[in-house]
């Protein structure tokens, strides 16, 4: 191996060696003060963690701290909210969301209390198979309260690890490559000290939006860095297109006056002025879409446009072939449509696929 190449992999090596050491080291000087966190040196207490841990799954830090201490107030250890009524627990629990996680705490600490004494188990498996808790709090909680050496990777750690390794694969794929590299970066000890670290630098410095990687204790080997692309990590998977609809639009003149019509409030475009279309469904034929044209008992036939309208929603792609008519004047406009002139159309609430359908229609 060339000597350069063989110092830049040595170098890499050393780094990554050295990013666990790094990240503690970083945590100690920057740790958020939380009221669920032991003191820098102290072991934390499981049943703390528990609790947080629960609270924390679908609410964020900020609202979870003032539920955190009134819990912890109220029932000091695990015993207490295990003897405690379910009713008494749901109605301090109200604010916080998702019921069924007060339900679970509720549950769990009655476990806790009747299947193992009032200690709540120290392996992954163990509290595994307690109320509440799936994969990722049982890390949590072993690597926070029990020092195991585990990492519990949330949406802060993903973006860490994705960024710092130039994760291409989108998140949803690349859930259990992000675990395994997440994973190296725990140190022989203080795991949950390391998760910590990683989910504080993914709060406060590896944010979704500007990272400030200049205060990052990993910037020197941040792949996504050295590409200067960081806030474009996590990949996201491409939207799915939805599939493709089709329709008719009808384009009816009265000199030069335009049928139009107000959509239904609710909906897609809802409020918004269209002229008289078909649905727009995925197995629309022109047959179909042409029997659906506005009652007009002076149009006796349409002229159908050579070519089709597309048009792209956030949810489907749409094909819209155009029938026009003129018809004579004070012909009546049918229920619920009206006649606008061309000339103030600009005036109207159009969205762009009726632009664009009425350009088509008019050749304007
Ligand atoms: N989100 C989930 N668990 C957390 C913890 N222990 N500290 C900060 N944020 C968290």
């Amino acid at each position: 191996m060339p000597a350069l190449a063989a110092r830049k992999q040595q170098t890499a090596t050393e780094h990554s060696a050295s990013r666990p050491a790094l990240l503690l080291d970083w945590y100690d000087r920057h740790r958020r003060r939380l009221p669920w966190r032991a003191a820098a040196g102290e072991r934390a207490d499981p049943y703390r963690v528990w609790l947080s841990e629960i609270m924390l799954q679908q609410t964020g830090v900020k609202t979870v701290g003032p539920y955190f201490e009134k819990f912890l107030a109220r029932w000091p250890d695990v015993a207490a909210l295990g003897s405690a009524s379910l009713d008494d627990v749901l109605r301090m629990w109200a604010g916080l969301g998702y019921y069924s996680r007060a339900r679970n705490l509720h549950a769990c600490a009655v476990a806790v209390l009747r299947d193992h004494g009032g200690v709540f188990p120290d392996t992954e498996e163990g509290l595994r198979r307690l109320p509440g808790i799936g994969p990722y709090t049982a890390k949590a909680i072993a690597a926070i309260a029990f020092d195991i050496r585990t990492m519990p990777v949330d949406g802060n750690i993903e973006r860490v690890v994705s960024r710092l390794y130039a994760v291409e694969e989108p998140l949803q794929q690349a859930k259990p490559r992000i675990q395994e590299l997440a994973s190296t970066l725990l140190g022989p000890s203080r795991a949950g000290d390391s998760a910590q670290a990683l989910m504080d630098l993914g709060a406060s410095i590896c944010t979704p939006k500007k990272p400030a990687c200049a205060l990052c204790p990993l910037n020197d080997d941040c792949a996504a860095r050295l590409h200067g692309d960081q806030e474009t990590f996590p990949r996201k998977a491409l939207k799915k297109a939805g599939t493709l609809r089709r329709g008719a639009a009808f384009i009816v003149t009265r000199g030069d006056e335009l049928l139009v019509r107000t959509r239904a409030e609710k909906g897609l475009l809802g409020g918004m002025t269209e002229v008289p279309v078909s649905d727009w469904l995925a197995g629309q034929d022109d047959g179909a879409a042409l029997n659906q044209a506005p009652e007009l008992k002076s149009v006796t036939r349409w002229h159908r446009k050579a070519g089709v309208v597309t048009h792209v929603f956030t949810h489907f792609p749409l094909e819209l072939v155009i029938y026009t008519a003129d018809v004579a004047a004070r012909v009546r406009a049918p229920a619920g449509m009206r006649w606008v002139p061309i000339a103030t159309l600009a005036d109207e609430a159009l969205p762009n696929v009726m632009r664009k359908a009425i350009a088509h229609g008019l050749d304007i």
